[in-house]
């Protein structure tokens, strides 16, 4: 591919010393790199309350069993998610529900949301989808209101901020992701962030339910140890976390650049027969992670979503589409039955989305060439299919 969808923000240079690290000192898997990294997310996430996993579903699975939510309980997730949302859930025996999305944010509905709320429903897996923040007080009010856990999917929302705050501030258990594509990666990894409290319980979760004195083994502690309840094996490596070290200095600056591409995304786009995303009424440019960057191709347009795949097949230009609604995907439909028509927001929006290429690497002239040819393909006009 000529211009990647994503490309890892990772140089060998950076990596090596960190890998050799890990290669060296003969452990390799949870160790001293793992203690460095969470440190360093620990600082960027401003808590300490961060429990480092092996991805972020790993991290939703530890959240549900913290939470305690038992089979039957009912959980209410939006539409448009990656699978490992609603999957985890299933896993655990929840009964999902799903929210229609937002038609100006594509988050998750708090409206759909609060009409899904029963005297069986306990918890609340909001995404902030792209990286753009939901309404974190009002969404924190509809949990309150109802003694539901909130939880996260924080997958793409790494450096999300609203109203001055982390995310993981408003939520009960929060998921990272560091999986290839994130805005910071470790291959596969994730983390887990809750309160002070549930930390030592979310670790046990993450290692077979081991007690702490057999994360000490880890750092030469006793040999003696005791399994306080069922867990999961989750723990991040040291190699995966040398991969993670290798990218936090630049986590801030790499940001920037996120930012600075979407905004010349949205100017060029502007005029054209395109939907973009919005931000919540509430929050600040700047509060976007802009992991992703997701148009929605309005039927008004010259070319339909096939006809510019196409064209970017062409030109060995990336692209990807976020996300197929969970409803469609057969297996969803057979357990729950979820029918498109009552979701009209994210039938809207899926009919026309795309994600288009944006990563730190992405440069100023690659955007250019991508943005020629969506105002080609995008102008006013009857669309043309291939
Ligand atoms: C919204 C969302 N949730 C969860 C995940 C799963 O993350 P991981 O691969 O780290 O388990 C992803 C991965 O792409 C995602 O986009």
């Amino acid at each position: 591919m000529r211009i990647p969808f994503s490309r890892a923000p990772l140089t060998w240079e950076k990596a090596a010393p960190y890998l050799q690290r890990a290669i060296d000192n003969g452990w390799l898997t949870t160790g001293p790199l793992v203690q460095e990294f969470t440190k360093g997310l620990a600082d960027f996430l401003d808590t300490e309350n961060v429990v480092p996993v092996s991805s972020c579903t790993a991290a939703l699975q530890i959240a549900l069993a913290a939470a305690d939510l038992k089979p039957g309980d009912e959980v209410i997730v939006p539409s448009n998610t990656f699978i490992a949302t609603l999957e985890t859930a299933e896993l655990h025996g929840l009964v999902p529900r799903l929210a229609d999305i937002d038609s100006a944010t594509w988050n998750m509905s708090l409206d759909s949301a609060a009409k899904l709320v029963n005297s069986r429903t306990r918890a609340i897996i909001a995404v902030p989808f792209a990286g753009n923040p939901l309404p974190m007080h009002d969404l924190r009010k509809l949990a309150d209101a109802n003694q539901l856990t909130l939880i996260l999917d924080c997958a793409h929302a790494l450096e999300t901020r609203f109203d001055g705050q982390p995310l993981h501030a408003y939520a009960d258990f929060s998921c990272y992701s560091f999986y290839a594509t994130k805005n910071l990666t470790t291959a596969e990894g994730g983390a887990l962030v809750c309160a002070a409290d549930k930390t030592e319980r979310v670790r046990a979760l993450s290692l077979h339910g081991m007690s702490r004195a057999a994360w000490n083994r880890y750092a030469g502690g006793s040999w003696r140890y005791d399994i306080i309840e069922t867990g999961y094996k989750a723990n991040l490596t040291d190699i995966h976390a040398g991969l993670g070290l290798a990218q936090l200095a630049d986590l801030r600056q790499n940001h920037q650049r996120r930012l600075e591409l979407a905004k010349r995304y949205e100017q060029a786009l502007g005029d054209l027969p395109v939907k973009m995303q919005q931000l919540p009424e509430t929050a600040g440019a700047t509060d976007h992670a802009r992991h992703l960057f997701c148009i929605s191709i309005s039927s008004e347009s010259k070319s339909d979503r096939d006809t510019v795949i196409a064209a970017f097949r062409e030109k060995s230009i990336g692209f990807s589409v976020h996300f197929i609604p969970l409803y469609e995907f057969s297996n969803v439909r057979k357990l729950h039955g979820f029918a498109a028509a009552n979701f009209p927001a994210n039938e809207e929006y899926f009919s026309g989305a795309l994600s288009l290429p944006l990563y730190p690497t992405l440069t100023d002239a690659e955007q250019d060439e991508i943005i020629s040819l969506l105002q080609e393909l995008l102008a006013y006009g009857a669309a043309a299919s291939v």
